[in-house]
């Protein structure tokens, strides 16, 4: 058994290639590891022609057979688990599959920092497995951190969704754990056992290490992808200095800033310039937010710059205004590689041309083979071990399908239980109905999904906890078009004691290249729910699946819906997730990532950007920092199976600006409104952090069992400052509460970071007087003086 399992490893190893192997191609100076990764990327790109050079500018990057340096492939996909999408990863080999995790907008309903962070990690371990088996690469284009700005947005739930705080702390967690924090210092201890010794690390090139390289997309203002004759290849996003400042760029600084290895810019246009080609963002990104890795396009996001967005007039400026963003020489910096073939099968007419010079290339191939090397890639086959040599016993262990089930069972959210017909008592539950074209799914992944282990459906997590499970579709499939099968439906709700609907979204209705009209429930699924509801014996338990917020109004207020429970596309684990919660084993903690709208939402153009309202123009302003109109379901929406009651335990009442004001003595650092209120600029207030505070809730669970709180921290103006946020989110935390229980929640609070917002020209200003903080029933006033 054991010797063939050893024979299984040699015969798959011998299928991967790695640069600097002995003995012809271990003497080069870009193979030597004791030198810097620039030196050594600078080595190497010395010693190839223009034509090698040229070949590298793809995804799909050729190899350099007389240097030895194999073929690689740049493209790997693992948003919530390796992914099928990159033609990085094959299935194909000694791994046949990977651990499905919820997709990432049900995960980020959890709002547990640590849960994020042990996802990415275990996400982690199975690609380096699976790259050790020549079964993926070690470049992965995850996490999509775009604004979940519209409800019909058809990859809003590949994102943590609307709030930029919580895509920025969710973009942290998954980068760090993702390319390797935690086997760093591990490796730093095994080093001695791998091969020869070396000398201990500084600490400068341990932050250099990559385990993986995640990627932060899509860089920026993407979140249309098809509605009306506007697709993301033509999209021209018109977005304000304002918006961009404090709503779409966030997650993007703290993903680069916190080192992200990679940045995915998007085909869409922002402000009149394709992102790609954008020499203003791009400069932004390297030089003020000070990224070091490499930046990829969109999948063939370089040929829409001519081909789409129409911002070229030939390819060949296509090519050469994405490389080098924006045809300006000054910059020296741009798009370093493109997804497909264009710029590296334009490339040579772009230098006859005299658009691009040999050094352009030099740049971007520097910024390439610097991630590689950082990633290990030329170390030989130390590679393999570096960071642990995981393999195929590392990939769906009992360990992640655990994490799998802790991520769906945390996400999901209990939207209504005014019957407290859930929990369900299961000793006592004699017969159960579930009906619904996904109930028996096993396909419940989302966008980006790979080839899960053990997949288990609704009815079959069910299933094992009721002998006598009745079963109907309902509807033909998820567009139900036809009442065909609502007999057959009717007739099993009737025979059980309680009943389950899954309704709700599939990928057939949202997905990448596929946004929704309506917010409403698909075709005749409103009238199923309804027409199943007026049979049940019960109040019936209503499941809603999908990325994308639902106007279910028609069984919030209806008394023969007794349950409504949202589980998001809740992966491999999702039947056993849900079943955990109806039959009462855990609690549901998860709270909404998102604003539900009303279907009346839909009036509004898709293409509007603008996330503050407008009542001039009757726009009511996008998520909940800036709509006014009414919801299904709020933002931070959620119940519980307990109560629980919060008591502000610590925060100041007053703040003063005195001694924080930088000295200009030419300039008055006090500004006021036209309608006379005052504000400061923070970048003109110097130690702005040491007016952090903190702010300490105690929150008690009232009832018998025991359960988890997400507690948010809001904030909100008290005067009216023109293009304020209604409310902003400034802090969150998940608190585990054993039954009749308390714990405390303490959060730090930078008024500077939490407490401004952006003015018109993209500046932050810190409006003085009081501000709110908000937080469930609690409101307490911090005056801010000078
Ligand atoms: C690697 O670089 C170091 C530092 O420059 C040098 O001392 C050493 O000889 C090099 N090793 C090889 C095999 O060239
Ligand atoms: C990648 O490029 C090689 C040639 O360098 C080619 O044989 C292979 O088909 C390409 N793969 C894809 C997926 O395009
Ligand atoms: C559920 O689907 C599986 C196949 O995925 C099938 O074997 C099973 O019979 C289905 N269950 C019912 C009750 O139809
Ligand atoms: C947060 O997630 C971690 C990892 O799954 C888990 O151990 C912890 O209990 C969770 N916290 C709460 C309060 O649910």
């Amino acid at each position: 058994m054991i010797l063939l399992f050893l024979q299984l490893i040699s015969s798959t190893d011998s299928k991967i290639q790695y640069p600097c192997q002995p003995p012809q191609h271990n003497s080069y100076p870009f193979c030597n590891a004791s030198l810097s990764t620039n030196s050594r990327a600078q080595f190497l790109v010395s010693l190839l022609t223009l034509d090698e050079k040229i070949q590298q500018l793809s995804d799909n990057a050729s190899a350099v057979p007389r240097l030895g340096i194999p073929p690689y492939e740049w493209w790997s996909e693992s948003l919530h688990g390796i992914a099928v999408n990159g033609p990085g990863v094959s299935f194909d080999g000694v791994i046949k599959c990977a651990t499905g995790f919820p997709q990432v907008i049900l995960t980020a309903a959890s709002f547990n920092r640590s849960l994020w962070s042990a996802v990415a990690a275990a996400i982690a371990v199975e690609a380096k497995a699976m790259f050790n088996y020549g079964q993926a690469g070690l470049t992965y284009w995850a996490p999509n951190i775009n604004i979940f700005r519209d409800p019909r947005w058809g990859r809003g739930q590949e994102t943590p969704g609307e709030d930029p705080m919580v895509t920025s702390a969710f973009a942290v967690e998954y980068v760090r754990a993702f390319q390797g924090q935690y086997y760093a210092a591990a490796e730093r201890r095994d080093q001695f056992r791998l091969g020869q010794p070396r000398k201990a690390l500084t600490e400068e090139e341990d932050v250099d290490k990559l385990m993986l390289s995640a990627c932060c997309k899509h860089f920026i203002a993407y979140d249309l992808e098809n509605w009306g004759q506007f697709t993301r290849y033509n999209f021209n996003a018109v977005v304000t200095d304002q918006d961009m400042a404090d709503t779409y760029q966030p997650p993007f600084k703290s993903c680069i800033q916190q080192g992200a290895s990679c940045l995915m810019c998007s085909y869409n246009g922002v402000n009149g310039i394709p992102a790609c080609a954008d020499s203003g963002l791009l400069q932004k990104v390297r030089k003020e937010w000070n990224f070091k890795g490499y930046i990829t396009s969109d999948c063939d996001a370089v040929a829409t710059i001519y081909e789409y967005q129409n911002y070229a007039k030939t390819p060949e400026d296509a090519v050469a205004m994405a490389l080098k963003a924006g045809l300006n020489y000054e910059y020296l910096t741009g798009t370093d590689i493109n997804c497909g073939t264009y710029m590296s099968r334009n490339m040579k007419s772009v230098i006859r041309e005299g658009k691009v010079l040999e050094k352009d290339i030099d740049r971007a191939l520097l910024n390439l083979f610097s991630v590689q090397l950082r990633l290990g890639l030329f170390d030989g086959e130390l590679v393999k071990n570096r960071f642990r040599g995981f393999g195929p016993r590392d990939v769906c262990s009992s360990d992640h399908k655990k994490l799998a089930l802790e991520a769906a069972t945390q996400g999901i959210v209990l939207l209504k239980n005014d019957l407290k017909i859930l929990p369900l008592d299961k000793p006592v539950i004699s017969s159960l109905a579930v009906v619904g074209p996904l109930a028996n799914s096993t396909e419940l992944g989302g966008g980006y999904t790979g080839i899960p282990c053990n997949p288990k459906s609704i009815l079959g997590g069910l299933q094992e906890h009721v002998t006598n499970v009745y079963y109907a579709t309902g509807c033909v499939d998820v567009a139900c078009y036809s009442t065909d099968k609502f007999s057959e439906a009717l007739s099993v709700a009737k025979q059980a004691e309680h009943v389950v609907v899954v309704a709700g979204l599939d990928l057939s209705q949202e997905k990448e290249d596929h946004d929704r009209y309506s917010l409403l429930l698909p075709g005749y699924q409103m009238k199923l729910v309804n027409a199943v509801a007026s049979v049940s014996k019960r109040p019936l338990i209503l499941v809603l699946t999908g990325g994308g917020p639902l106007d279910v109004s028609f069984a919030v207020g209806d008394p023969h819906v007794g349950s409504i429970l949202w589980i998001g596309y809740p992966g491999e684990t999702g039947g056993k997730a849900l079943s955990e919660i109806i039959f009462g084993h855990y609690s549901p903690g998860g709270k909404l990532p998102m604003t539900w709208y009303p279907e009346s939402f839909t009036r509004v153009p898709m293409t509007d950007m603008n996330m503050r309202a407008d009542p001039s123009r009757n726009y009511p302003g996008r998520t909940h920092r800036f709509y006014n109109g009414d919801t299904v379901y709020p933002f931070g929406y959620g119940l519980s199976y307990t109560s629980f009651t919060y008591k502000l335990l610590s925060a100041p009442s007053k703040l003063s600006l005195e001694g924080f004001l930088q000295a200009r003595p030419q300039k008055n650092i006090l500004y006021q409104t036209s309608n006379g209120l005052d504000y400061v600029h923070v970048d003109e207030l110097t130690y702005c952090e040491s007016l952090r505070f903190e702010v300490q809730i105690s929150v008690t669970n009232k009832g018998d069992i025991d359960a988890s709180e997400v507690v948010l921290l809001f904030a909100k103006g008290l005067e009216l400052f023109e293009g304020s946020p209604e409310r902003q989110l400034i802090g969150f935390d998940r608190l585990g509460l054993l039954a009749h229980t308390s714990a405390e929640a303490s959060f730090m609070v930078d008024p500077c970071e939490h407490l401004g917002f952006a003015d018109k020209h993209g500046n932050r200003i810190l409006p003085l007087g009081d501000h709110i903080i908000i937080s469930q029933d609690l409101e307490h006033v911090v005056s801010i003086g000078l």
